[in-house]
């Protein structure tokens, strides 16, 4: 942008900049979480609102309010609608949104090659390359997440043709960025070439783990945004596209690590489960079945109880229930607590954010990486909707395509209650060994009624 910008418009920058800042820094903590999302949002929106007033925009402005409108329309309808099992979709296709603007900014620029100096051409280059990459992998992504193509549409010699695509668009783009003008041919196959690498990078993911790609295309969008910031001299944009490539790289980390990949396999070579291949392979005639009442008995005499709480406790929305449960169990002088897997339910961080609003208190909510060792000395361990996070297979059986996913140790613990309503297995469609433990006792029922019953019967104790 070559007219220089007001000082007002730039102050509103920096404030919007300090915003996202500090908002973040308070979304670290569960108690101040909420502000901080207000305080980043504000920012977003004087980011946004400044732009209005920028001179070179003024010409386009009726264009970008009815692109605007239209966009956040759509957005707030969709969301609005969109039900708690589709939250992963939604948040691919938003992010393939978010990837193809930003490859449609660096697109214009590269367009205009010859009016820009090497370091722009060169930004240009990457934020459409990674913005290309990060629309074509989070698009594939939320269609796999719909059902629509399956791991098995993979094909052979897929990571030479991989290897060779990520090389040839490397060289176009160097030939774009060196170039004193694009030639239209080019930039197209360029563009091609970024989208099938994203695509090819998707292929081999299983749905199953598909929540850590979708975090790293997050991070990638970002960067693309931060070199478009660069590109556009836009520091609100600078700051919030690093600032979201910085925390996406290390949520798609902390993700990788809690299912124990390494994020070049997740690039290259694919891993993860098959998609639902080994759902329902055992009898469900042969699991141990328990009453509202022997549960509670179990639970109100027990010393410790620990609560892990999955999927299943999200769709039921059992969360105020269970700490009505715990609150008696206390009373009771029952030690409890609440473990939490760093990947249960369907996105980052869910079973804190329902248990905070349940108000759960903090110091009761323990980590995998803390409570794992404990579970030899826990009386009764009451599993709520949750399947993958606590499947002994993923330690014991190098046969399960789970291997090697860490997993709550449940089944050290003298008794398990598994609050499920039927024969579903979990997200990734394999049967949970701990069903068929000899501690395990199921309890059958929508999650919110189980826990009902059991604080029903709990009071019927006394
Ligand atoms: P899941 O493995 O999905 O298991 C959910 C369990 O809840 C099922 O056994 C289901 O059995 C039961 N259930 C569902 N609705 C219920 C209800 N209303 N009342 C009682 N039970 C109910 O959940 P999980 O153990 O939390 O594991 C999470 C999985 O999701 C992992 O595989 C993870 O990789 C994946 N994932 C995680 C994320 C993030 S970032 N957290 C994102 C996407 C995917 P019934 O149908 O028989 O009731």
């Amino acid at each position: 942008m070559s007219e220089s910008v007001p000082v007002a418009l730039q102050l509103a920058w920096f404030v919007a900049t300090v915003s996202f800042v500090v908002g973040l820094r308070r979304l670290s903590s569960p108690p101040k979480a909420r502000t901080g999302i207000w305080i980043a949002g504000f920012g977003m929106v004087l980011a946004i609102v400044s732009m209005f007033f920028h001179p070179e925009l003024r010409d386009n402005l009726p264009l970008i309010i009815v692109a605007m409108t239209l966009g956040g329309g759509l957005a707030l309808l969709h969301a609005k609608r969109v039900d708690m099992t589709r939250i992963p979709q939604m948040i691919a296709l938003y992010n393939a949104l978010g990837g193809v603007a930003a490859a449609g900014i660096a697109m214009l620029v590269l367009l205009h090659v010859s009016e820009y100096g090497p370091a722009v051409k060169s930004l240009a280059v990457l934020g459409g390359l990674i913005g290309c990459i990060a629309f074509a992998g989070s698009f594939f992504a939320f269609l796999r997440l719909r059902g629509h193509f399956s791991r098995r549409d993979g094909f052979a010699k897929r990571q030479v043709a991989y290897l060779a695509n990520g090389a040839l668009v490397l060289l176009l783009g160097l030939i774009l960025a060196t170039s004193a003008t694009a030639h239209p041919v080019l930039l197209l196959l360029f563009i091609a070439l970024a989208i099938t690498f994203g695509l090819l990078m998707t292929l081999p993911t299983s749905a199953a783990d598909m929540p850590v790609l979708i975090s790293l295309y997050n991070a990638l969008t970002g960067l693309a945004v931060a070199f478009d910031g660069y590109v556009l001299e836009n520091p609100a944009m600078m700051v919030a596209g690093t600032i979201v490539f910085a925390a996406g790289s290390l949520l798609t980390r902390l993700m990788a690590r809690a299912v124990n990949r390494r994020l070049s396999e997740i690039m290259y070579s694919g891993f993860g489960l098959a998609d639902g291949e080994q759902a329902r392979t055992e009898d469900r005639d042969h699991v141990n079945t328990i009453d509202a009442r022997d549960a509670a008995v179990d639970m109100a005499y027990a010393g410790r109880v620990i609560i892990v709480p999955g999927y299943g406790m999200a769709t039921a929305q059992a969360q105020h229930k269970l700490r009505e449960l715990t609150q008696l169990l206390d009373e009771r002088g029952v030690e409890t607590g609440f473990a939490i897997h760093p990947v249960a339910g369907r996105m980052p961080g869910h079973m804190n954010v329902l248990l905070a609003e349940a108000g759960v208190p903090y110091e009761k909510i323990h980590d995998l990486s803390d409570i794992n060792t404990e579970f030899s000395q826990v009386d009764v361990v009451l599993v709520v909707g949750a399947n993958d996070i606590v499947n002994p297979a993923a330690r014991d059986n190098p046969e399960s395509p789970l291997f090697g996913m860490p997993v709550l140790d449940v089944d050290r613990s003298r008794r398990v209650i598994v609050l499920k309503r039927g024969d579903g297995t979990g997200y990734a469609g394999v049967e949970n060994a701990l069903l068929f433990a000899p501690v395990t006792r199921v309890l059958f029922g929508d999650a919110r009624d189980s826990v009902q019953d059991l604080i029903m019967a709990i009071k019927g104790l006394d």
